[in-house]
């Protein structure tokens, strides 16, 4: 049997890291995007519902993007102070291609909609362990704001439909940061 610590995949769950600061003249290509869509739908979903969908926002479209979220973080926090509201405008520039994954939940007798944002996290995390696995970098981003009425209606959400989050996408600038984890609870039940 293979090693846990040699396993590719292993390594990749354990190396991945997220990265706040991209190259901005490394741009991901469309292959290379669509690719990472392409995994997260191999995420694992009950009934096979595929309760997702994505947005790529790039070029000056990050521009707009950057707007809504400004007037969204005024609207929601509106004691934010200016320097603030100005550093969550030029957020998004910050990345040359911005993954949005949306929890898209489908109706039926036998879904439920708590196992449809399961599997939309999964999906997230697939597109992640993707990325690394092809060299780019990423950085989930939210916060309260995102998922605010305003961003809701820029980003076309539909009723039933929210915001995962946001996956900054691109090439990192900075060296890989050290991760921590303090280890699960686990009870162990007969093992
Ligand atoms: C749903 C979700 C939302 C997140 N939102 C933010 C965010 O708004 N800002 C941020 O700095 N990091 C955000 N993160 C990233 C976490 O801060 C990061 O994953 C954590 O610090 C662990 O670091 P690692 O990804 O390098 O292991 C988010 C992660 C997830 C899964």
């Amino acid at each position: 049997m293979q090693r846990v610590s040699s396993n590719p995949v292993m390594e990749a769950i354990r190396n991945r890291r997220s990265i706040r600061k991209m190259r901005p003249d490394m741009i991901p290509t469309k292959e290379q995007v669509a690719a990472l869509i392409d995994a997260a739908t191999w995420a694992p979903n009950h009934h096979l519902t595929e309760p997702w969908r994505f947005i790529v926002i790039a070029g000056d479209e990050r521009g707009r993007l950057g707007e809504a979220l400004s007037s969204a973080l005024a609207a929601s926090f509106p004691d934010t102070a200016r320097e603030k509201l100005d550093m969550e405008r030029v957020k998004p520039l910050s990345a040359p291609v911005i993954l949005v994954v949306i929890a898209a939940p489908k109706i039926g007798p036998k879904i439920m909609e708590r196992e449809e944002l399961i599997a939309a996290g999964a999906a997230l995390q697939n597109v992640l362990l993707a990325a690394h696995a092809l060299a780019l970098s990423t950085m989930v981003r939210t916060g309260a704001h995102a998922y605010s009425e305003a961003m809701r209606s820029f980003f076309g959400l539909g009723d039933g439909e929210s915001l995962v989050a946001m996956v900054y996408l691109g090439f990192g600038s900075e060296s890989q940061p050290i991760g921590k984890r303090n280890g699960a609870s686990v009870e162990w039940r007969g093992m």
